[in-house]
């Protein structure tokens, strides 16, 4: 069996630590790390636009001494004359692992399914994997650790950002609280995967819709866009019913004194977060989106490992 990260639940709390330890030694020695020598390729494809993920994973595969193949994939033929099985078959002929940014999770899976290779979630619909890696990279150099702080994450709890930090936030025994309004909640099949992962790491997971009660003595402070890509033209209010949970100075106001704010980016300035707090002391966004680079550095060394070892012990 591939080993793949479609989801954030599919490496083990324990190996989420390992992760990140490697993503925190890879940032101390940038340079120092090339098992994609050869070099040997990764495929980087995208169904949605991208800032962020296209260029640390471009960069952070080249640093690895391999090959990135950066492509949208309207000019291939993926999902339009030919299957997203096919796809993943034929791709893994060429590269070691194939980095996908789409739309459902069903289509991941379907390259997942065809691949030999590892497919690693660029972001889906449902989750934001590789950025909830970052994200606890960050919360670990700001907070000294992960288990028993408080993260809390204000906005749309149904998006791919909330469903990722109650995952990983539980993998790395946080008490992870999401707050939204009224139906903008995440998937309750996500919700209970989540708590079942904290009962063993010592986490915990609560979905709310009070803001302030949400933010109160929070250690960590997230949020993200109202309107996620694809979401543009779903007919619902995007704004009114989340004017409340707009992270400003009065509602970083109830966390702890020095909580740590998050946002993946791109932020929409003065909807979801005020410039006052996205460039204030406590945040960390920037400290974030360069932790990207590290951590999928890791997280590409890790899979690619994981697979050799695998498959080493099924040979013998
Ligand atoms: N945070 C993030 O994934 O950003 P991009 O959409 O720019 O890749
Ligand atoms: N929830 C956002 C995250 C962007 C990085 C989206 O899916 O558009």
């Amino acid at each position: 069996m591939i080993r793949h990260f479609l989801r954030d639940d599919d490496i083990s709390p324990a190996e989420q630590s390992t992760v990140l330890d490697l993503a925190a030694r890879m940032k101390a020695d940038r340079f120092g790390h090339r098992p994609l020598a050869g070099p040997r390729s990764v495929a980087v494809l995208f169904d949605k636009q991208s800032l962020r993920t296209r260029f640390s994973f471009d960069v952070g595969i080249a640093e690895l001494g391999g090959h990135p193949l950066v492509v949208d994939t309207q000019v291939t033929h993926f999902g339009r004359g030919e299957t997203l099985i096919d796809a993943g078959r034929v791709l893994s002929r060429y590269v070691v692992a194939i980095v996908l940014r789409t739309h459902g999770d069903d289509r991941i899976a379907e390259v997942a399914a065809g691949a030999s290779v590892p497919v690693v979630n660029a972001l889906t619909d449902g989750f934001h994997p590789c950025q909830l890696l970052a994200d606890l990279l960050t919360i670990r150099e700001r907070c000294g650790g992960t288990a028993g702080r408080t993260l809390t994450y204000v906005g749309d709890g149904a998006n791919n950002m909330a469903q990722s930090y109650l995952l990983a936030g539980a993998m790395a025994g946080m008490h992870v609280r999401i707050a939204g309004p009224e139906g903008f909640v995440p998937d309750p099949d996500v919700v209970a995967r989540a708590a079942e992962i904290a009962v063993g790491t010592g986490g915990s997971v609560r979905v709310l819709t009070d803001p302030v009660q949400a933010v109160r003595d929070a250690d960590v402070v997230a949020t993200d866009t109202w309107t996620s890509m694809g979401q543009e033209a779903d007919g619902l209010d995007r704004i009114t019913p989340f004017l409340p949970y707009q992270v400003n100075k009065e509602l970083l106001g109830q966390a702890a004194p020095d909580a740590v704010v998050l946002h993946c980016l791109p932020a929409h300035r003065g909807e979801e977060i005020t410039d006052e707090v996205l460039d204030g002391p406590q945040s960390a966004v920037f400290d974030q989106a360069e932790n990207r680079l590290h951590a999928q550095k890791a997280l590409l060394t890790f899979l690619l490992n994981a697979n050799a070892a695998d498959k080493a012990a099924a040979d013998t």
